[in-house]
């Protein structure tokens, strides 16, 4: 697998045995001790949109390996207020650091810069599209869990139109045979052209409006946020808002195993009475986002092979 140098903008770019090398090489990321290998590389993070998670993790990445960062996490406060396209803001940005990492409102985005740019660059969301890091560090969190990709029934409930985490997630997870159901109102179900995609690589999935409509128990429930900020039309919105809360009770349905995973931030969508109980995994989850940052940045900078 050759990554120096390569940019992450989809996870369509990744063939299964790639998908395999780098969450194995997450784990062992997970395991080692990585300070200073990235002494003297900068990476610049470019948040067009709100982040938590992705841009800390990436940063936390960066600097526990030596590196450094630049960047800003609020557009408004770069050349892009002034009316500078992202196209310039890129070729100007590559001169100044060896990586980077953005997140854009804007589907294609990332692909763009990816273009552009003399330097990798890494999607950390591109509008409603992907976001390939945050799949690379779910599977993390599976393997971790379940010791095997494969073999697993996985549901994804909530927003599953503008969610940009399922649509790499689904992808990624129909290259390793998993049975997947898709739990959505029927406003906000797999778009038709991600569901073209998964046919193609002959995905097994059915649709459902509700867990109570499922048939056999899961092994994971990955929830997503209803994404508030994508709506054109708010009533829309609210027609929605709140359509799912996981509490205690929904493992009835969901078999008394089934994990609970989330790329958070949460809104309603799981009772926080769940947070304390084995099935929860989601802050594991999120800090799985270290080590497979970790192991993404050396790997694209050459320090991983
Ligand atoms: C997600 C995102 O930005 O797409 N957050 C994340 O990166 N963990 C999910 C979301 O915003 O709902």
């Amino acid at each position: 697998m050759e990554m120096l140098g390569r940019s992450i903008v989809s996870i369509r770019d990744f063939p299964k045995e790639e998908i395999q090398t780098i969450v194995q090489k997450s784990l062992e990321v997970k395991a080692g001790k990585w300070s200073g290998v990235l002494k003297d590389k900068v990476l610049a993070t470019l948040f067009f949109e709100p982040s938590t998670r992705t841009r800390l993790s990436f940063e936390s990445a960066m600097v526990s390996m030596g590196g450094q960062t630049i960047g800003f996490a609020d557009a408004n406060v770069s050349s892009a207020k002034k009316g500078e396209s992202l196209a310039d803001t890129i070729r100007t940005v590559t001169g100044y650091c060896d990586a980077i990492v953005m997140r854009h409102p804007v589907e294609g985005a990332a692909r763009l810069a990816s273009e552009v740019a003399t330097v990798p660059v890494i999607n950390a969301g591109d509008g409603a599209n992907q976001h390939p890091t945050q799949t690379f560090l779910d599977l993390v969190t599976i393997q971790e869990e379940f010791g095997r990709l494969s073999n697993l029934r996985i549901g994804m409930l909530g927003d599953l139109k503008y969610g940009r985490t399922v649509h790499s997630l689904a992808k990624a997870l129909s290259l390793f045979g998993a049975q997947q159901v898709f739990i959505s109102p029927p406003s906000l179900r797999m778009p038709g052209y991600t569901q073209e995609q998964l046919k193609q690589v002959g995905a097994d999935y059915e649709e459902i409006e509700d867990i109570s409509e499922l048939t056999q128990e899961l092994d994971v429930l990955y929830v997503t946020r209803i994404q508030k900020e994508r709506f054109a039309d708010f009533q829309e919105y609210e027609r929605v808002a709140g359509a799912y809360t996981i509490n205690r009770s929904a493992f009835e349905v969901l078999g008394e195993k089934c994990r609970v995973m989330h790329p958070l931030p949460r809104v309603d969508e799981i009772s926080t009475e769940l947070d304390e109980t084995e099935n929860a995994i989601y802050f594991r989850q999120a800090h799985n986002g270290i080590p497979t940052r970790q192991a993404l940045l050396g790997l694209v900078l050459g320090v991983i092979q």
